[in-house]
């Protein structure tokens, strides 16, 4: 079995027919140091197996549980029934191959077993081979994506045209897109600039002109590190998130000039802006610096935004892929799995950042964020990486922000200098969300064309 820690809350749940091999496994589990959540029964009563599949499935789905297990009497049920829950791949284990498979092709969240098939001492075989097994990535990646691809193109037109009320079915279609499509993150960093004074008065008009009208977005500012006490004050208590443009990985000690995670926390900042372009070029940030914030980020409960993107150069050498496949990967060497829905990831080209950024092309942008959800897929599977939100930054405007809204892998925007004065970041913003839901939902969701 994996350490522990990897997988350490695993959801369980059986019919009658599996309750006795259910109980045994959750107690080996227990035993091998896991946190076990047991969705029952805790009976012989009979039950429908699909109540007891719908319920841990759904927990899978919404990322409480990347690892569960089901027993019924053959383990067919109770996969087919896990296997209706959008984004869950269960499968029905027999044999040691299959339970390795299961996860190193498959990337299945789900084992099921079945109690009159399988005994005592073979279900514990099966299970902890299957929790020692990691999705192998590689030549299983895009065979899994096309799984994700069926599933988006069958289960929500099926489900969505399957109910004939129009407020069902829009309700319907929106519970069917990842989250990261139907919250978006919008924020700015203010870079250098800003006093105290001038600081305060932008987060007070930000509150207000978020309160006077509500925006369905995750709105958040960066200011300087002088600022962020008297920021985090005023938007106590307000939708706006605040968050710092760097940090030192260590607690404390002998770095001058150097703000530590404590003393981030303790202004009551939430996030961290990791790696930004300017600090890569300016300030020789390096991709294991970055790497060694990002695990201190998580460690302190603060959310990482971590900034990649490729320079002008790179760009003309046409490796802007590898260069930002590499970043992505070493900011997240050795970030267990259950952090990364707590990550974010801004995409901002060199060459597009500033007073002298070209303005990139939105296909790029969102060809480059599908690299980026590939490379985390590849590593972690498909639904992890399916939570994760990636934003764009680099020259983002009101007038180009609807063009970045159109592309369903943009979850966010990153701004610079159009977001420095309050208006105007509003008016993004708005015209961001106000893109997005005046979209059909289709390119966003895959096909729900049904919900016209
Ligand atoms: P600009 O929007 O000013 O190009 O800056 C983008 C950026 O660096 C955000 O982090």
């Amino acid at each position: 079995m994996n350490e522990a820690g990897q997988h350490s809350k695993i959801a369980i749940g059986c019919d009658h027919n599996g309750l006795e091999i259910k109980n045994l496994l959750r107690d080996h589990l227990i035993e091998r140091g896991c946190e076990v959540v047991d969705f029952g029964v805790h009976d012989n009563e009979p039950v429908d197996y699909p109540e007891i599949a719908g319920s841990v499935a759904e927990a899978v789905q919404k990322g409480t549980f990347n690892r569960a297990v089901l027993v019924c009497g053959t383990g067919a049920g109770m996969a087919i029934a896990a296997n209706k829950v959008p984004g869950v791949r269960a499968v029905c284990v027999h044999d040691p191959y299959t339970a390795e498979r299961a996860r190193a092709s498959n990337d299945a969240q789900i084992m099921t077993l079945g109690s009159q098939i399988v005994g005592s001492s073979l279900a514990i075989q099966l299970i902890d081979i299957w929790l020692a097994s990691e999705f192998q990535g590689g030549r299983s990646a895009p065979k899994v994506a096309k799984i994700c691809e069926l599933e988006r193109k069958y289960w929500n037109v099926a489900s969505v045209s399957g109910c004939t009320d129009r407020e069902t079915k829009s309700a319907l279609a929106a519970t069917l897109q990842p989250e990261r499509l139907l919250t978006p993150w919008l924020g700015t960093s203010w870079k250098m600039n800003k006093t105290r004074t001038e600081a305060r008065e932008y987060a007070q008009l930000l509150i207000e002109a978020m309160e006077a009208s509500p925006l369905p977005a995750t709105v958040f500012i960066l200011p300087p590190f002088t600022a962020l006490d008297s920021v985090c004050e005023i938007t106590r208590g307000a939708a706006l998130k605040v968050g710092a443009q760097n940090m030192h990985w260590a607690d404390d000690g002998p770095y001058t000039g150097e703000v530590s995670p404590l003393m981030i926390k303790e202004s009551g900042a939430e996030l961290v802006e990791l790696g930004h372009f300017e600090r890569r070029q300016e300030f020789g940030e390096t991709d294991s610096s970055v790497n060694r914030k990002v695990r201190s980020a998580l460690e302190h409960g603060l959310r990482p935004l971590i900034c990649v993107g490729e320079t002008d150069v790179q760009q003309a050498y046409s490796v802007a892929e590898e260069v930002v496949a590499c970043q992505v990967k070493i900011a997240l060497h050795d970030v267990g799995t259950d952090r990364i829905p707590d990550i974010l990831i801004a995409y901002e080209p060199g060459w597009a950042i500033g007073e002298k950024g070209t303005e990139a092309n939105p296909v790029h942008v969102n060809a480059m964020h599908l690299r980026i959800r590939e490379v985390i897929g590849y590593q972690y599977g498909q639904s992890i990486a399916e939570k994760v939100h990636i934003l764009y930054g680099g020259s983002v405007t009101s007038t180009n922000a609807a063009a970045f809204a159109c592309q369903p892998e943009v979850d966010g925007l990153f701004v610079g200098r159009a977001a420095w004065e309050v208006g105007s970041f509003v008016d993004i913003i708005r015209t961001f969300c106000a893109t997005r839901s005046e979209l059909p939902a289709s390119p966003l969701a895959g096909n729900l064309i049904g919900v016209a």
